[in-house]
């Protein structure tokens, strides 16, 4: 009989093999001059793959301009590729592995203005964009879908080009290709929406566009929520109709979230925001006004942060695909780890108590530590926006000065 699998055990994702259980979970790390990687994020990532995870994430790559959410978010070009090498060259000194996250907002811009209607699964009123002045959405027709599916494609390829080990397709939160999958924002009456089946339709032309330009040289893997948590959203059924397509499509690994930024972002934390730290970051803007008022609606009374707090959701997804999965959402102890390696999930990804501190894998496996410092204050979620790029309210501040220069610069 087999022994239980260890978390610094080897594990292989599609073509790659990493070294250990452990997956630096995507967040935004605000680390960006003009739109290509400052140093401040080659020294992010490498500090965690010093710190040992298996693979780390690079967050939230726009695959076009106008699929960025925000103004200082990386977007793909050609030009910024001795940037994204940059950046892969630290972490693989480390001996981890990097993949990127590739994103497009759809009709989620929240900070900066687009000058034509936001892309969406449907048209109307674009709630997100109101603050922007991008005040309107319009359902995409089949030339957006193939030119959509094309700049993923492309971004895919530039991060081979740059020496990504995996690209990963982000179908979760409330972005484009979740503005699909989710009932709440997908009232289409075509082939492209209706039941979870017809609403994954354009997600799973892109990623098997995706798959099909890079696969068998890079994982290919996409994250996608387990449940949008909350009335109307996608449940857990829906999510495993989308796990099961991404599985025939031949997804090298799926990684687990949940919650839409706009109606649920408790959701994804488990946990309320942090309205002070909120204040803080944004002032008595437009912005904070709207962002306390959603964080505030639907929150159940008694949300209070649990280990591994979207396990019985995930368990839902295990239970209906073989392939590899990534558990992701509170899991801040060495025995969560080992517990969710147990319940059958491959890998464990992590994004607050690695942002906490990039230290903690090592530290797991050195005995010095067995559980995360990070308390779920959530602050950290509200230092994207500012000019130093995304900390943990409990360490020193970042260095102004990394944030300030391109990686290759
Ligand atoms: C500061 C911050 C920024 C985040 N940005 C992203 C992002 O860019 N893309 C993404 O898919 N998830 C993002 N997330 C969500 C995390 O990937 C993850 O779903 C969430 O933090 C729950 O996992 P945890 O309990 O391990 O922190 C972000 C999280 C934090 C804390």
């Amino acid at each position: 009989m087999q022994g239980a699998v260890s978390p610094f055990d080897a594990v292989r994702i599609g073509p790659i093999t990493i070294r250990n259980r452990f997956i630096k979970a995507a967040a935004n790390e605000a680390m960006t001059v003009d739109g290509a990687p400052s140093r401040a994020l080659v020294e992010h990532h490498r500090a965690l793959a010093a710190g040992g995870v298996g693979m780390t994430t690079a967050a939230y790559f726009a695959v076009a301009p106008e699929g960025r959410s925000l103004a200082n978010q990386i977007w793909l070009r050609p030009s910024i590729l001795a940037d994204l090498r940059a950046l892969t060259d630290a972490v693989h000194a480390e001996g981890a592995a990097i993949a990127a996250q590739l994103t497009h907002g759809g009709s989620f811009v929240t900070g900066l203005r687009l000058g034509h209607r936001a892309i969406s699964a449907s048209g109307g009123v674009n709630k997100a964009g109101l603050l922007a002045g991008n005040y309107f959405q319009r359902a995409m027709n089949d030339a957006d879908m193939a030119r959509v599916a094309a700049q993923f494609t492309a971004g895919a390829l530039l991060c081979r080009e740059a020496g990504f080990d995996g690209v990963e397709v982000h179908m979760g939160h409330g972005y484009l290709l979740n503005q699909f999958i989710s009932p709440l924002s997908n009232k289409r009456r075509d082939a492209f929406g209706g039941d979870a089946e017809a609403r994954m339709r354009f997600p799973l032309m892109v990623f098997a566009r995706v798959k099909e330009s890079v696969g068998g040289h890079m994982a290919v893997t996409a994250k996608i929520n387990v449940a949008d948590g909350v009335a109307g959203g996608a449940t857990a059924e829906d999510a495993a109709v989308t796990a099961r397509m991404l599985e025939q499509a031949g997804a090298d690994l799926l990684v687990l979230s949940s919650g839409r930024n706009m109606e649920s972002v408790w959701y994804m934390f488990g946990s309320p925001m942090n309205m002070p730290a909120m204040r803080a970051a944004l002032g008595n803007s437009a912005l904070q006004r709207l962002f306390l008022r959603l964080a505030s609606l639907g929150v159940p009374k008694d949300l209070r942060f649990q280990d591994m707090y979207r396990l019985n959701e995930s368990r839902r997804i295990r239970a209906a695909v073989k392939m590899k999965l990534a558990y992701l959402g509170g899991a801040v102890a060495l025995e969560n780890v080992e517990a969710l390696l147990a319940e059958g999930f491959d890998c464990v990804a992590m994004a607050r108590a690695l942002l906490h501190d990039p230290g903690l894998v090592a530290k797991f496996r050195s005995g010095a530590v067995t559980r995360s410092g990070c308390t779920h204050c959530n602050a950290c979620v509200f230092s994207i926006y500012g000019a130093d790029g995304t900390s943990c309210v409990e360490n020193p501040p970042n260095d102004p000065g990394l944030n300030r220069v391109r990686a290759a610069g």
